[in-house]
């Protein structure tokens, strides 16, 4: 079987994301077509993954790789579990050589790059994505790292994977929020870069969302496609590469405004981008039609979950972004659908009113 390959190539990288249904099984096949040498391998996975699908995993390997488990639980993404995993990687015995593999979602998958990044100061990694948000997003592109006390992220590198296997069949066993949380970020790469996902999305939502493992292939490889294109564009983020945080402005402070409990991040940025497009229909940039599809496809993957927060602390919290540079606030606006661009020039006001038109919509939205 070949998937769907996917090439990303950068200035410092060049790997390709292969996607199929039933890939897993076949990951160790290529992991050995790719590293003939049959270096030392370390899979980092949860025990909840592992139990469901560590048994496909180990089907392709000649050597089964050392299992490293980490709890599931973005509360651990953090530099203390880096530290005792590197040492249970010297402790067995790993060396430059040895390959890394993340198994997992994307707050394993960000924490097994940045381990990567620095063991022995650097060694190789394979990503073997297992959500929607890490096949789509967080398993290309090569931005790696872990959350410090002060904010998320905040501590990282940027460490390409040598490859990555999105084996779309696991999404099967995934909790169904967690799928469509992690949809919301394939409609995000269809509004800023690429109409014609938008539109599959919009047509074969319930497909989709019911799980047709064709219908969610295709949507997987045509997010990867935009995700790759964006990053060969603009690798460590001056540009392009923004375009990607549609809705993540707000999306983000959301997400610290409710301490990160209350929704899931994809759901965050659902709500994020309403906003976004709510600022970019009163600038013109998108008709009221085009804004109004936007909305609806957005809800068809939601529902769009209820939080509290005040309009000002989320508007206070926007200009703390790590995107933002140098005191300007980075604010990314749909132009029509398929296109995107960066605007620097929101002012608080119109933030203002975009979050308490979105606040608004809330009692509404609690249900598809
Ligand atoms: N590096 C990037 O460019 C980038 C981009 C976006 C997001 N991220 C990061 O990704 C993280 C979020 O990743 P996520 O949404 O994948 O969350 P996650 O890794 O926490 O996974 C969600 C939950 O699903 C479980 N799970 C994973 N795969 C499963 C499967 N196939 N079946 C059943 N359960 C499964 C996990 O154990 C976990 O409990 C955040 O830390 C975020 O910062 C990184
Ligand atoms: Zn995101």
């Amino acid at each position: 079987m070949t998937g769907t390959i996917i090439p990303v190539r950068t200035a410092s990288a060049s790997y390709d994301v292969e996607i199929a249904p039933g890939l897993l099984a076949e990951v160790g096949e290529r992991v050995a077509a790719l590293l003939p040498a049959g270096p030392r391998m370390f899979v980092v996975t949860s025990p909840g993954i592992w139990a469901l699908h560590g048994e496909a995993f180990l089907k392709g390997f000649a050597t089964a790789p050392t299992v490293l488990e980490v709890p599931a639980g973005e509360q651990h993404k953090r530099l203390a579990t880096v530290e005792r995993l590197a040492e249970q990687m010297a402790e067995a015995g790993a060396d430059r050589d040895s390959v890394l593999i993340a198994f997992s979602g994307g707050v394993l998958g960000d924490m097994t790059g940045f381990l990567a990044a620095g063991y022995m100061r650097g060694i190789r990694y394979i990503q073997v994505p297992t959500t929607a948000l890490a096949q789509i997003d967080s398993a290309i592109g090569g931005k790696t790292g872990v959350n410090l006390a002060a904010g998320k992220n905040l501590f990282g590198a940027f460490h390409h994977p040598l490859a990555v296997y999105a084996d779309t069949a696991v999404l099967a066993t995934l909790p169904d929020a967690e799928l469509r949380a992690g949809l919301q970020e394939a409609v995000k790469a269809g509004i800023i870069r690429d109409r014609a996902l938008f539109e599959y999305m919009d047509e074969h939502s319930e497909t989709v969302l019911a799980g047709d493992v064709a219908a969610l292939t295709h949507v997987i490889a045509e997010s990867v496609r935009v995700k790759a294109k964006v990053v060969a564009a603009d690798e460590k983020e001056s540009g392009e590469r923004m375009l990607l945080n549609l809705g993540h402005t707000l999306g983000h402070a959301i997400e610290a405004a409710t301490k990160y409990k209350a929704l899931l991040h994809g759901e965050a940025v659902a709500w994020g981008m309403l906003a976004a497009i709510g600022i970019a229909e009163r600038r013109a940039l998108v008709t009221t039609d085009e804004a109004e599809r936007m909305g609806r496809v957005i809800r068809a993957y939601g529902p769009l979950k209820n939080f509290s927060a005040n309009v000002g602390d989320l508007v206070a919290l926007t200009a703390k972004d790590k995107k933002n540079r140098s005191g300007s606030r980075s604010f990314v606006l749909p132009i029509g659908i398929g296109d995107a661009t960066v605007v620097r020039d929101v002012s608080p006001a119109e933030l203002t009113d975009a979050a308490e038109a979105m606040m608004e919509l809330r009692g509404e939205q609690v249900t598809a």
